[in-house]
């Protein structure tokens, strides 16, 4: 959480979830709406306050630049049609507005065991196709958006992990492969100097 909300800082509202499942994330960082099309996951997702609709992230039933902010995490690698969610995601911030993704990149540790538990039959992570940082960084490019900030988190092995490691963020390059999660924020359109411009 401590990534995105990194990534996603400072929070422009309103601020929209694409993928909002059960609302876990859309709770913590306190969005303002979500959407997806899980509509079992949906009413989880309203039970901790989020206000959250059923739609596809492909054409979002929203107005052209709503948001201040969209997030989309660990979603991307569940949809069929990456750019087309990210389009989307684009359309509907406004300039100068942000859109953050939240990624497992494939090559971390974590990437490689949902991977193995995919290639052994497992449900839900069968139905994912992780990405490197990069990958997904054309990707939200490709849509027209200028990643400004990348955030990373979860450094190692999966198997060693404790709490305090998910509080360890760090600014990197964009390589950051071998970290569990990583948030790459994007803005739509610049035309300001005041970013953050780290690597
Ligand atoms: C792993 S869950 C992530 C939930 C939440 N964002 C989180 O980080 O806890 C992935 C979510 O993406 C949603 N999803 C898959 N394809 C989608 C699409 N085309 N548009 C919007 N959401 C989609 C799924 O229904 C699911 O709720």
């Amino acid at each position: 959480m401590a990534c995105l909300h990194q990534a996603s800082t400072p929070f422009a509202a309103p601020s929209l979830e694409v993928g909002v499942g059960t609302g876990r994330v859309a709770e913590a960082l306190r969005l303002d709406v979500g959407a997806d099309p899980a509509l079992t996951a949906l009413e989880r997702a309203r039970s901790r306050g989020v206000c959250a609709v059923g739609a596809l992230g492909d054409a979002l039933p929203f107005a052209d630049q709503t948001f201040g902010l969209v997030v989309l995490s660990a979603t991307l690698c569940f949809a069929p049609d990456p750019p087309a969610l990210l389009r989307e995601a684009t359309r509907v911030v406004r300039d100068g507005g942000r859109v953050v993704v939240g990624i497992v990149p494939r090559e971390s540790s974590w990437g490689r065991r949902y991977e193995e538990w995919g290639r052994a039959g497992h449900p839900f992570y069968s139905l994912a196709r992780l990405r490197t940082v990069d990958e997904v960084r054309s990707l939200v490019e490709g849509a027209g958006l200028a990643t400004d900030r990348v955030r990373a988190t979860l450094w190692g092995d999966c198997d060693q992990v404790d709490a305090a490691a998910l509080a360890v963020v760090v600014p990197t390059a964009d390589s950051a492969d071998d970290a569990g999660f990583v948030a790459l924020g994007a803005v739509r359109h610049p035309t300001s100097q005041d970013w953050d411009l780290r690597p």
